[in-house]
């Protein structure tokens, strides 16, 4: 095939223009595939700033009426909601309160915007637990572990208090074996057979989380997540996961962080005909930001650059702290790269 070359072949024939450029480009990047994770905070009026995530902010109930037009403006349909709650105890029992702060965060936008606002909902206990471990502590072997099936137990409640108030998509990210079973059974026990779970399936043990932790109140008071989040190292283990929330009845899977893990999207995408979701976690977000914030790149170039990045290893949808920035200047480009 390749027995001609140049002059004959010239690569820069289709890159000439711009929209010689769009014609051939290979992947796109469009609002409709981006999520927004938005925190909502029990027990305040007014929105608040997120210090290590520059342009967040923990959202109280009555506020998200105004973030959430505004994105429907842009755009976006899709939302990730994480609640943060006043109390917190050994079993996290805000997260399954049917009038907790998550539950209370979908009923409002479900009210006021329905159809239009497509609602994810984290499923976890690290923001709800004393301890911020993301399940139930229990002793073995003279050591505290966070005890995988006595979590499970809680797992398919917090999912159905979810599903109750209206959410679309469940989004469990504890990592415990055999959670997204849990959760599609109690799902359908209670009648709700119709609302998805999008699992983070292969969700890494990262340092790229921290951010994060302050935003929601959520670093483990003792020891790590190593004994249930993945190795940093591990591909393979990766497509294990996938195929287990796969037969337990996943409808979206997920890879979590997303930047320094495009290889393991692009290899899952290779061999599961599911639709992947990446998640630019807040370590992403925020060291953009301090890099821009510095004036040492060009947050709008960089950040546009990432997502499609994603989009070309295989994600079909992005969670990204930058969702509406990225439908802004997408919109400003007339999507031209
Ligand atoms: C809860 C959860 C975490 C994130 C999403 N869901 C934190 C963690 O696992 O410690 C991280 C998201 C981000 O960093 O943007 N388990």
């Amino acid at each position: 095939m390749f027995n001609i070359s140049f002059p004959i072949l010239r690569p820069r024939r289709l890159r000439r223009n711009p929209h010689i450029r769009n014609a051939v480009g290979e992947s796109s990047l469009e609002p409709r595939n981006l999520i927004m994770p938005l925190f909502v905070k029990e027990g305040i009026d007014v929105k608040e700033h997120i210090n290590a995530m520059p342009n967040q902010f923990r959202y109280p109930v009555k506020r998200l009426n105004d973030i959430v037009s505004i994105l429907i403006d842009s755009g976006i349909h899709s939302i990730i909601l994480f609640g943060i709650p006043k109390h917190k105890d050994e079993v996290g029992s805000e997260a399954y309160n049917k009038n907790g702060i998550v539950q209370q965060a979908v009923r409002e936008v479900k009210k006021n915007f329905g159809e239009e606002m497509i609602v994810f909902t984290d499923v976890c206990m690290c923001q709800y637990t004393v301890h911020g471990h993301c399940g139930i502590i229990s002793e073995r072997r003279g050591k505290f572990i966070v005890d995988n099936d006595e979590t499970l137990k809680y797992i398919g409640k917090i999912a159905v208090s979810h599903a109750e108030a209206g959410a679309d998509f469940v989004a469990p990210s504890g990592m415990m074996d055999g959670m997204v079973k849990t959760i599609r059974s109690a799902l359908d026990n209670e009648g709700f057979n119709d609302v998805g779970i999008m699992s983070y399936s292969a969700k890494y043990a990262s340092s790229f989380y921290g951010p994060f932790r302050e935003a929601a109140y959520s670093s483990p008071q003792f020891g790590d997540r190593k004994s249930y989040q993945m190795d940093p190292r591990n591909l393979r283990e990766a497509i294990r996961e996938v195929l287990l929330d796969i037969n337990e009845g996943a409808d979206i899977l997920m890879v979590k962080p997303a930047l320094p893990y495009l290889d393991v999207i692009r290899t899952i995408k290779n061999i599961l005909p599911y639709p992947l979701a990446a998640y630019s976690v807040s370590g992403e977000y925020s060291m953009v930001k301090a890099a821009a914030d510095r004036g040492w790149i060009n947050e709008e170039n960089i950040v546009l650059e990432m997502l499609i990045s994603m989009k070309r290893a295989g994600a079909d949808l992005i969670i990204t702290y930058y969702a509406l920035d990225a439908a802004k200047w997408i919109e400003e480009k007339h999507n031209l790269f």
